[in-house]
């Protein structure tokens, strides 16, 4: 008989902005991102083909004196995209203007922003999914052809008038790229794709902001940190400092392995990184649904998150780590979930669950 556990209560989503994993920017990461943040493309540690291909394109249109072709940078939230608009900016030698595709509700605020741009500028839309499509409609020409389109007027007197733009680079971040519509999307001349960085790579993004912060650590130490970020800078940097609180409030000189062990136990992260939160979505999959498949907005329904928080923050780095698997019928637990969890494997009679097994 397979164990159940009893869900614990759903976390609010204050809790959820709460959790010390969370890829999403908290407000304390604000500042230090600001610090942390490499300015150019030399100091970015990891993803080396986005590294490799933003050099050569930047090199490419400084040299024709041009802006740099408009760019889409895709990826599960946290691991660089906009400090990657503020390197374009700094490489290109251009101002940058952020903005968010929620934060532009009418097409008169994009107008603005556009007709406000100095020659060569990136404007960095973050969430650019979000932006409404009347809104959307106004970036296809400013895009194309680097000009809106308004309408004077009103009734049988209204007229549509051209206002040209200087010539500017848009750089747009989704973490949905499939929510992206097809004219948007092919009017970017390149699209990026951001993944998870590696322990080595994240290891070294540690020592990097250690070394900012004046943190003294070892490499054992911030290799123990590195194992259990997720892949992603943001909480790399996040679970730095918190670990030298620790250091500091046991007195030990520098961070090494146990003083890490020791304040990620404390903050319930797991040696993979997986906190409570991820924990809840895997258990509820395996002892409500043995298992899956199960659609994502039942599994939202019974851990009372949404459907879009799963499928950003959460599914990427459980696919990541081999703990879930998309199918058409739904999301289905691993046998590595499973044994992550200490959840015995059902002794099923479920031949397709029984083959997948077999497969995985
Ligand atoms: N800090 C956050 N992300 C970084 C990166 N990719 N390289 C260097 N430092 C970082």
């Amino acid at each position: 008989m397979m164990q159940r556990t009893p869900a614990a209560p759903a976390p609010t989503q204050q809790e959820d902005e709460q959790r010390i994993v969370t890829p999403k920017a908290r407000e304390e990461d604000r500042v230090a991102d600001r610090n942390l943040r490499p300015r150019r493309l030399q100091e970015y540690i990891g993803q080396d083909q986005v590294k490799q291909s933003l050099s050569v394109f930047i090199e490419a249109a400084r040299l024709r004196e041009e802006p740099l072709d408009h760019t889409l940078l895709y990826g599960p939230p946290g691991l660089g995209k906009t400090t990657l608009a503020t390197i374009i900016a700094a490489e290109m030698g251009v101002n940058l203007r952020i903005t968010s595709g929620p934060a532009i509700e009418r097409p008169g605020d994009l107008v603005s922003i556009l007709t406000n741009l100095r020659p060569g500028d990136v404007l960095f839309i973050d969430e650019i999914h979000r932006l409404n499509r009347i809104v959307e409609e106004v970036l296809y020409p400013a895009m194309e052809d680097f000009a809106v389109d308004i309408i004077i007027g009103k009734g049988p007197a209204a007229r549509s008038m051209r206002i040209n733009l200087p010539k500017f680079t848009l750089v747009g971040a989704t973490t949905r790229l499939a929510l992206l519509t097809g004219p948007l999307r092919d009017r970017f001349g390149s699209v990026m794709r951001l993944d998870f960085y590696d322990i080595d790579a994240t290891q070294t993004i540690i020592t990097r902001s250690a070394g900012i912060l004046g943190i003294p650590i070892s490499p054992v130490g911030a290799n123990a940190i590195a194992r259990r970020a997720r892949g992603t800078p943001r909480i790399a940097n996040r679970l730095l400092k918190r670990v030298r609180d620790v250091a500091e409030v046991r007195g030990a000189p520098s961070i090494d392995e146990a003083i890490a062990d020791e304040a990620l136990a404390m903050l319930n992260v797991d040696e993979l990184g997986l906190d409570e939160i991820d924990r809840r979505i895997l258990e509820t999959i395996i002892n409500k649904f043995d298992g899956g498949p199960v659609g994502i907005d039942t599994i939202a329904a019974a851990t009372s998150e949404e459907s879009d928080t799963i499928m950003d923050v959460y599914e990427p780095f459980l696919i990541q780590l081999g703990f879930l698997q998309r199918t058409p019928r739904g999301r289905l637990a691993t046998r590595r979930a499973y044994e992550h969890l200490s959840i015995p494997l059902p002794q099923s009679n479920d031949i397709r669950q029984q083959s997948f097994f077999e497969d995985a």
